[in-house]
Formats: C-alpha cells, sequence, structure tokens
C-alpha cells in the first residue's frame, strides 16, 4: 500500500474528535457513546501542543480524525480550517462510516485536501447491516459514491471478527463496483462496549482470514482496468505475502488523543498516559514510561528465535494487550 508508506515518516496523531455517533455498530470499542465533546479552544489546544511536539522532534506530521463520526463534530470543519494553514507539515486523513456524506460535504471534504478518505464496511448487506445498523450499506454506497466523484483517495477498512472474517471477497467486489482506491483490514480487538461478546477470531480463524485477503489480492492483481487495491501491511499479513513485516509504531511515532483529552498510545491499547487539558504533550511523550518502554521495542520471550521478529515484535499488540494485559506475548493468530 504505497500511501500508507508514505506516511511512515510522519508522526501520525490519531485524534478523536468526540464520541458522538449516528450509529452504535455492535463490534465497536466505544464504551458509553455519550457525547463528551471538548470545547473548539480545548481542541485547538491540543492541536497547538501536537505542533510543538512536531516541531521538537523536527518531524512533519499527519493526523487520522476520528471519533466516533467525526462528520457529527461541530468543530471538525474549524479543525480543518487550522490543518490548512500547516499544510506544508501536517496531512490529514477522515476516518469515518460514510453514512452522513452527502455531495455538499464531499466537496467541502475536497477543499481541504485530504490525503485519504476511509469508510468502513463490515461484508455484505446482511451482515454490515446487522453489525452498522439496518441501512448503512446503501448509505455508505452513496458517501463513496460522492467521495469519488470529487475524485477523493477513498479506502474502504473491514474490521474481521468471527461473524464476517468470510465476508471479505464481498467488501472487494463493492469496492471495485464503486471505483473505492483501497481495501484494507485489520482484525477486531476485544474492548469496551463489546467485549464480552465473543467477537476475537480465534487462531484457526485468524489463517483463514489471512488467505482470504491473500487470495482476493492475488485476484485483483490480474485484472484489467482494476484502480482497487488490497493492501496488507498491518500485524501478521506479511506471512501471507512475503512482503517487510509490519511493525507497531504505537508509542513512538503514533499517538492518540481520546475524547476527554486523554493521551494513549492507541485507541486499541487504551493506558492512559496524561490529559493534554492539564499535561503537555511533548513533556509526556518524553517522561512517560509506558511510552519509553513502547520506544525500546522490546521483542517478547515467545518471538526472540524468529528471524522477523526486529519487525514484527510480536504481532498485533493491542490484541495482545486486550487479551493478557501485557505485551510480551506472541500474536495469538502467528503460525511461527
Ligand atoms: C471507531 S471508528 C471511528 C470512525 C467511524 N465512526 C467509523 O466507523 O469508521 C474507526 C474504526 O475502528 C473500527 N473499530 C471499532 N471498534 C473496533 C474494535 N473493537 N476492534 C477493532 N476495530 C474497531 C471501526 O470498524 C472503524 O473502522
Ligand atoms: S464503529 Fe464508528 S460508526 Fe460504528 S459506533 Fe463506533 S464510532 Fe460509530
Ligand atoms: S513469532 Fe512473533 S515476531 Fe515472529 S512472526 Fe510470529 S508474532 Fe511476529
Amino acid at each position: 500500500m504505497w500511501w500508507w508508506r508514505l506516511l511512515v515518516k510522519r508522526f501520525v496523531l490519531q485524534w478523536h474528535l468526540s464520541e458522538n455517533c449516528n450509529l452504535k455498530c455492535l463490534h465497536c470499542y466505544q464504551e458509553n457513546h455519550k457525547p463528551i465533546q471538548l470545547k473548539y479552544e480545548q481542541l485547538e489546544n491540543i492541536y497547538n501542543q501536537y505542533k510543538k511536539l512536531l516541531k521538537k522532534l523536527k518531524m512533519k506530521g499527519h493526523i487520522n480524525i476520528t471519533g466516533g463520526e467525526p462528520l457529527c463534530n461541530p468543530h471538525l470543519f474549524k479543525i480543518l480550517e487550522l490543518i490548512k494553514e500547516d499544510s506544508e507539515n501536517i496531512t490529514f486523513s477522515i476516518l469515518t462510516n460514510g453514512t452522513l456524506i452527502n455531495e455538499e460535504i464531499a466537496k467541502k471534504i475536497k477543499s481541504y485536501n485530504p490525503y485519504y478518505v476511509q469508510v468502513s464496511l463490515e461484508g455484505g448487506k446482511k451482515i454490515n447491516d446487522y453489525i452498522r445498523g439496518n441501512g448503512t450499506y446503501k448509505k455508505i454506497a452513496k458517501g463513496i459514491v460522492n467521495l469519488r466523484k470529487q475524485d477523493i483517495f477513498t479506502s474502504i477498512s473491514f474490521t474481521a471478527n468471527k461473524l464476517n472474517y468470510d465476508e471479505f471477497p464481498k467488501v472487494v467486489k463493492y469496492a471495485r463496483k464503486y471505483r473505492v482506491n483501497n481495501v484494507w483490514s485489520d482484525r477486531y480487538i476485544p474492548l469496551g462496549d463489546s467485549e464480552d461478546k465473543n467477537l476475537a477470531l480465534s487462531y484457526e480463524e485468524t489463517r483463514k482470514y489471512l488467505n482470504i485477503i491473500n487470495n482476493e489480492r492475488n485476484k485483483l492483481m490480474n485484472k484489467k482496468y482494476n484502480i482497487t487495491t488490497i493492501s496488507m501491511y498491518r500485524a501478521l499479513q506479511f506471512q501471507m505475502t512475503n512482503d517487510f513485516a509490519y511493525g507497531c509504531t504505537a508509542g513512538d511515532t503514533l499517538l492518540t488523543v481520546m475524547e476527554n483529552g486523554d493521551l494513549v498510545p492507541c485507541r486499541r491499547m487504551p493506558i492512559v498516559i496524561g490529559n493534554l487539558l492539564q499535561d503537555d504533550m511533548y513533556s509526556l511523550y518524553k517522561k512517560s514510561k509506558v511510552l519509553n518502554e513502547l520506544r525500546t521495542k522490546k521483542i517478547p520471550d515467545e518471538c526472540s528465535k524468529c528471524e522477523h521478529s526486529e519487525m514484527c515484535r510480536g504481532g498485533l499488540k493491542c490484541l495482545t494487550y486486550a487479551i493478557y494485559k501485557d505485551l510480551n506475548h506472541k500474536d495469538m493468530g502467528c503460525n511461527l
């Protein structure tokens, strides 16, 4: 996935602007869906802290604007104005459920020149609507059509769980029908509201899932006039492609800000480092024991003999953390 690799040298901020959302998906890790909404001035302050961190680290940045549903956020476009002023140093993407993107919104998004827009889809109509809510399958398609009309680079995100992992081919078909640029997928993490729903893939399901994505990817490579790619640059996916291994960057060149200003390494690794309404992002980044530990790139004992360990470092760390509550384990889906 070439465009994701361009981001590797940037310091990525995953910014959950608020918990507001128009859906209530079965698998979602959000805990209460209560509209915790910081004031614009507080969000601006967080943005300025991120700029300071970039300056101190002498790095360029990329912000993934997410939520909740970013398009339910009253301050979204004011935040995009801020980013536009710094567009030489900071790029951005929007991660959305796609259901609110009409023509006007798509045009407005385009005017801010996003790096890409990511829209979520969970399978064919039946299973997608079971997970995301009735009628969402059609609304997502309308959103995607509007984005593509504006020539916005559009990516579909598929979150694989027990109920939908074998529906990946249907997602690829949909992506091709609507001329989506890219499809990517990662595994469901048992967290928050959905933790006790028994949705996480088992070892056997993980191996089948990785095979399914790879088969779809190989099929697309032989198709003529195809613009849709399938990226396989997530934990363990290199085991199918022989490409280089993905290494988690959480705490190193990725930080996440939650709806209430809490700073965590990643939304899927919710270890609170501090709160940006009181603390400073750069100081937390430098001083936090957890972040420093993540940056030492420690390899789990079970992976010490693996030839891929320098890059892979145990696979999907957030899944390991969710299951074992510590990071010193091999990815439960690994076959090595
Ligand atoms: C939290 S949503 C926010 C953006 C937008 N509302 C959406 O649905 O795309 C971002 C992504 O996280 C995924 N996600 C939600 N809960 C998850 C979980 N428990 N494990 C892994 N991914 C999850 C969603 O499927 C979506 O692709
Ligand atoms: S996955 Fe996205 S759309 Fe679904 S409930 Fe969570 S935040 Fe809302
Ligand atoms: S053994 Fe560990 S480092 Fe090697 S591929 Fe599996 S999870 Fe990654």
